[in-house]
């Protein structure tokens, strides 16, 4: 299986939105795309997704994946909870321990893409994914804020590391469009491209009221489809390179 881990250097700039948006395009693309929920403290895939709760086990002891509407495997520690208001209030070892076990004792089937929703940051939890998961590659979301500021940089030298390579950066919220005038509004400032170092540009998203409104509504596979399906093929075609050199 080869595995996208999704990572930013802080919250709330779109992880999780970019995360199950790629997964939709890579399982649009080749239908076996699965979503691992990273996040455990601050889970939203399963929302995202309309994932329904409940947890499984299968006969030989594997944890059954939960599913969304359009068939993309989600396996997430929220899923296992008795309802949405209940928190996980773990320690940084347990959380990592439960990433790990997620990852290994889920029924993947024949999921052959992991997109990987990261927690924020480059805590306990984001090293383990590194470490133990060996994600093929990085997705940096980050906001023209984090450029400037250099946040987004801290998780490319993590990554870098750990010896994981990155796809590129996903420029989240980079303007908002007035919707009596049509003009572009940069929301959180200027873009920066000479701060971006050697990270290509995968895709450059603007902060759309409708496309909150559909990840709210749990639709998120729904949003961005032209640019999301451009990222996935970036990322296939930069996997098929990397199978065929390794
Ligand atoms: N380009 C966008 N347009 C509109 N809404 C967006 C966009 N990107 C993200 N959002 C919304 O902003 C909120 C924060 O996004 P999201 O939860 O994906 O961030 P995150 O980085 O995963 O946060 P956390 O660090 O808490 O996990 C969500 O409600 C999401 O639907
Ligand atoms: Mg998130």
């Amino acid at each position: 299986m080869r595995i996208i881990a999704v990572m930013s250097g802080k919250g709330g700039v779109g992880k999780s939105f970019v995360a199950t948006g790629l997964a939709a395009a890579l399982h649009r693309s080749t239908g076996k795309a699965a979503v691992l929920d990273a996040d455990i403290t601050g889970s939203s895939v399963p929302h995202l997704l309309s994932v329904p709760r409940g947890a499984h086990v299968d006969a030989e002891g594997n944890l059954v994946p939960g599913m969304s509407p359009d068939g993309i495997r989600v396996a997430s520690m929220s899923l296992m909870l008795p309802a949405d208001d209940k928190a996980i209030i773990w320690r940084g070892p347990l959380i990592s321990s439960a990433i790990t076990q997620l990852f290994n004792d889920t029924d993947w089937g024949d999921s052959e893409y992991l997109v990987v929703d990261m927690p924020p940051g480059t805590s306990d939890a984001a090293l383990t994914v590194l470490q133990t998961l060996k994600p093929d590659g990085i997705v940096l979301v980050t906001t023209p804020q984090d450029m400037v500021t250099n946040v987004a940089r801290r998780s490319q030298d993590m990554a870098r590391q750990s010896e994981v390579g990155v796809f590129g950066l996903v420029m989240n919220m980079a303007y908002a469009v007035c919707p009596h005038c049509d003009e572009r509004i940069e929301v959180f400032g200027p873009v920066d491209s000479s701060k971006e170092g050697d990270m290509p540009r995968l895709a450059t998203l603007p902060l759309s009221p409708a496309w909150a409104e559909l990840a709210d509504a749990g639709r998120s596979g729904e949003v961005a489809n032209e640019e999301f399906d451009a990222v996935a093929q970036t990322i296939l075609a930069e996997l098929k390179v990397a199978e065929a050199v390794s």
